[in-house]
């Protein structure tokens, strides 16, 4: 599978002293050597997982690693901040698999600190999934590397300029380690996109000149979000409904977007590094949250080449969630329904018409969720290089450029959104269950929104 150019990871001072570490990486990099655990017939190689965020991705994070085929693994801790996640997740997950479920009570643990219980119950060389919103990536994946765990963590990685920066710092120490990091970019995974980011790169559309993204779909979760009920936790509302507030998760546009902008740069084997973009709310009602309802974004490349993207959450409109290259040579649909199956192919011309087409994937298109996993784990048994990190912290910042744009209306570029100073969590690591939320609302129970074009240094 081709890799995306290293990035530019510019350089910052960061906050906190998390990365203090010279020796703690020295350490981290000892005790991973120590733990490549290939499967040796009579000895306990099973490979012990803990879940950090119970929700819905990460307790299907956890079934995918416990279904590896040929090498044994154990789901051994959990941790959430709500118990009936911990709980669900636990009863789903020992009925789906009863022999490797391995959590009783007392290594269930609830809290904003739930992760580092979980995490301590392994030992170096097991592995972590990091499924909460993307605002705690930073915090957890600093101390699974403290502790030397290789990890499996959620896309988006970093919402902000702060946080990234932040976040690429801990890349560049799991890269002095020996540690398998995967990000769940799935899509990577696949195969139809990867014959066809080859063929592409190839020439076989020529050079591309447009890349075209559209996700646009009715509303998936609680991106649109109405006020706080009385007497309900504000931190722990707006933890519940991530989707819906950007210090949690950059809002629905980098928690939806990233997959086809992410596709979209792999064809193009690199990083866009300027966004100018427009986005606003047609039916506002009585939500609160701080989303827009439609996003354009045009990315642009070094070479001049343009990404568009278009983004649309809305009921009773065309839904298309899908990605096309163009070339001076032809053209090429990257995917055509969502996530999988891809249906790839290439075609001559610029119309998608069977009677033109050149190539498509032929072969099956197993779920690649289950794939990412199957990779990771093999590349730990073998003690293979695979660090997805890098590429998931450039797959955010891109991401997070092109919704700046639309936020403010100000042509943003890679290197402005890299080094913005506005953090939206800035004592994310701090927080406890009494702490005041990142986000306060108005006297009427609403949030600050994106004003284009009024306030255009930071998005709200
Ligand atoms: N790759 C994909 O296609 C895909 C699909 C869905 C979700 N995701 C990603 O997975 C992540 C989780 O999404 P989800 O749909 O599972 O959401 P979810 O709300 O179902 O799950 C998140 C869980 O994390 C818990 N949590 C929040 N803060 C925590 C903290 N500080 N410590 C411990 N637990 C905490 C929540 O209580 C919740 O149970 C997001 O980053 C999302 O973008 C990826």
């Amino acid at each position: 599978m081709k890799q995306n150019p290293a990035p530019h990871t510019g350089s910052s001072p960061s906050r906190r002293e998390f990365l203090k570490t010279t020796g703690q990486v020295a350490a981290a990099t000892t005790l991973v050597a120590a733990a490549a655990r290939p499967v040796h017939a009579g000895e306990d190689n099973t490979l012990r997982v803990a879940l950090v965020g119970c929700g819905g991705r990460g307790s299907g994070a956890a079934l995918d690693a416990l279904s590896v085929p040929g090498s044994p693994i154990k789901l051994v801790a959990l941790a959430d901040v709500f118990q009936r996640r911990v709980q669900n997740s636990y009863q789903n997950l020992s009925q789906a698999k009863p022999d490797q479920v391995d959590v009783p009570e007392e290594r269930r643990f609830l809290g904003f600190d739930a992760y580092q219980k979980a995490m301590d119950v392994l030992r170096p060389g097991d592995v972590v999934i990091l499924a909460t919103p993307p605002a705690f990536r930073w915090v957890h994946f600093a101390y699974a590397l403290d502790k030397g765990l290789h990890v499996f963590m959620e896309k988006p990685v970093t919402v902000d300029g702060p946080s990234t920066r932040r976040f690429l710092e801990l890349v560049d120490r799991s890269e002095k380690t020996n540690l398998k990091v995967g990000v769940g970019l799935m899509c990577r995974h696949c195969e139809a996109r990867g014959q066809l980011a080859e063929r592409i790169q190839d020439g076989q559309i020529g050079d591309i000149t447009t890349l075209r993204a559209y996700r646009v779909t009715g509303p998936v979760v609680q991106e649109f979000t109405k006020r706080k009920p009385q007497g309900k936790s504000e931190l722990l509302y707006q933890i519940e409904r991530f989707h819906a507030f950007l210090w949690a998760s950059g809002g629905l546009f980098s928690d939806f977007m990233i997959h086809n902008i992410d596709e979209c740069c792999w064809m193009k084997n690199a990083w866009p590094v300027e966004a100018k973009a427009m986005g606003g709310r047609h039916y506002r009602g009585d939500y609160v949250d701080q989303n827009f309802d439609v996003y354009a974004v045009e990315y642009t490349f070094d070479d001049g080449t343009k990404l568009m993207l278009n983004g649309r959450i809305m009921s009773g409109c065309d839904n298309e969630f899908a990605s096309y290259a163009h070339g001076t040579k032809g053209s090429a649909i990257i995917s055509s329904a969502a996530h999988t199956p891809a249906r790839s192919r290439i075609f001559k011309g610029h119309k998608f018409k069977t009677s033109e087409e050149t190539w498509r994937f032929e072969g099956r298109e197993p779920n690649p969720y289950q794939l990412e996993w199957n990779h990771l784990i093999d590349a730990i048994r073998n003690d293979q290089p695979y660090n997805e990190a890098r590429r998931g912290a450039e797959a955010s910042l891109v991401t997070a450029m092109g919704r700046m744009a639309a936020h403010t209306g100000r042509v943003i570029t890679r290197e402005q959104m890299l080094e913005h100073e506005h953090e939206f969590a800035p004592d994310v690591d701090q927080l406890t269950m009494d702490s005041a939320a990142p986000l306060q609302a108005d006297a009427e129970g609403a949030y600050p929104l994106p004003l284009p074009g009024l306030v255009t240094e930071r998005e709200y």
